[in-house]
């Protein structure tokens, strides 16, 4: 109910009560124009009788009046304050995102050192022009051993050095010891000539600082009519600075491998741990020219085909990267140790 007009004497609390009521702008408008309209406001009308007051009893209504309009003037901004700013539920909606707040850092994860650093070998091989194939961990006997030209009598195909499956009469089956049977997978199945690489997790029965039962590898290969030794350590050295450092300090060295010939192995220099039989120095692959027996495996004409392989082992690339001393230490997944990285 608005304050009517023709209320000569209103009771000021009452109107106070009004105008903290008035639902709308214009509500509130209408009340303000009743009250201060210069014609006929409710407190105009009030101030012009005080003219027919004298003496003391026109000081004190014209006190008690300012006193009455400051309140009004004061209840009819904070009504429109209110009436003009938006409710609880708005102020909710609007300011759900605010992007003025300072809140505490979300914590952002990363991959595992190992998968990070595959990523990066699949990369800069990518650029070289080397294809990704992932082969089995769960290999035959035949293509893990036999189809590389690894002797019968070799030590790796011992019980004491590699994980055997248990299968019944059918063909024998390990956690395959290395990347290498990847090699023969693809030239199965692939035309000379090619380049590729194959990733993954390979298995043998080591524990120390520097070897694990299970760790990571990437195979490569090149098979082409002219593809040479020169050629291999060329793709090699530039892998090994882009991925490890531009400075690293390798050195190589002859090797034996029975599905290469000649043989090579390359060693970075690195701090472990002072105890382990590597010293300063840390083989982190072994390569070589493919022997003319396994292209042969793979029906490649050794008198027309020639090339390369190379297996590098990725925890031990990540260890002299990152200067870490023990092998064990990228495996429990304690957050302490990963978060540094
Ligand atoms: N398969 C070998 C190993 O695991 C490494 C290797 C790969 C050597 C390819 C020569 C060529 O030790």
């Amino acid at each position: 109910m608005l304050l009517t007009v023709a209320d000569a004497s209103p009771s000021w609390a009452d109107v106070l009560q009004q105008i903290a009521k008035a639902e709308n702008a214009d509500a509130l408008n209408t009340l303000e124009q009743q009250i201060f309209g210069r014609k006929d406001g409710t407190m105009t009308l009030a101030m012009k009788e005080l003219k027919d007051l004298d003496g003391a009893g026109r000081m004190e209504r014209a006190r008690e009046l300012n006193e009455e309009k400051r309140k009004l003037v004061e209840a009819i901004e904070s009504r429109k304050t209110a009436l003009t700013s938006p409710d609880d539920g708005t102020l909710k909606k609007n300011d759900a995102l605010d992007v003025t707040l300072n809140l505490p850092k979300k914590e952002q994860g990363h991959l595992h050192l190992v998968p990070e650093f595959i990523a990066e070998v699949e990369e800069i091989f990518g650029r070289m022009g080397f294809d990704v194939m992932y082969s089995p961990e769960i290999e035959t006997e035949d293509l893990n051993f036999t189809q590389l030209n690894i002797p019968e009598d070799h030590p790796a195909r011992d019980m004491q050095d590699t994980f055997w499956m248990k299968t019944k009469g059918k063909e024998k089956r390990v956690l395959r010891t290395h990347t290498s049977p990847g090699q023969i997978r693809y030239m199965r199945s692939h035309k000379p000539p090619f380049r590729a690489i194959f990733p993954g997790k390979v298995y043998r029965k080591d524990a120390d600082a520097t070897h694990s039962p299970m760790f990571h590898q990437f195979e490569g290969l090149m098979i082409g009519k002219n593809v040479t030794l020169a050629n291999m350590k060329a793709v090699m050295e530039t892998a090994v600075r882009e991925l490890i450092a531009k400075d690293a300090t390798f050195r190589w060295r002859t090797g034996f491998f029975s599905f290469t010939e000649p043989s090579l192995e390359m060693d970075v220099r690195w701090k472990g741990e002072d105890k382990t039989k590597e010293g300063d120095w840390l083989e982190i692959v072994g390569c070589g020219m493919t022997h003319p027996n396994v292209l042969r495996n793979c029906d490649i004409d050794p008198e027309e085909w020639q090339g390369f392989a190379f297996g590098f082992g990725v925890e031990r690339m990540v260890m002299i990267k990152h200067q870490i001393p023990s092998i064990r230490t990228l495996f429990p997944g304690d957050l302490r140790f990963l978060r540094q990285f």
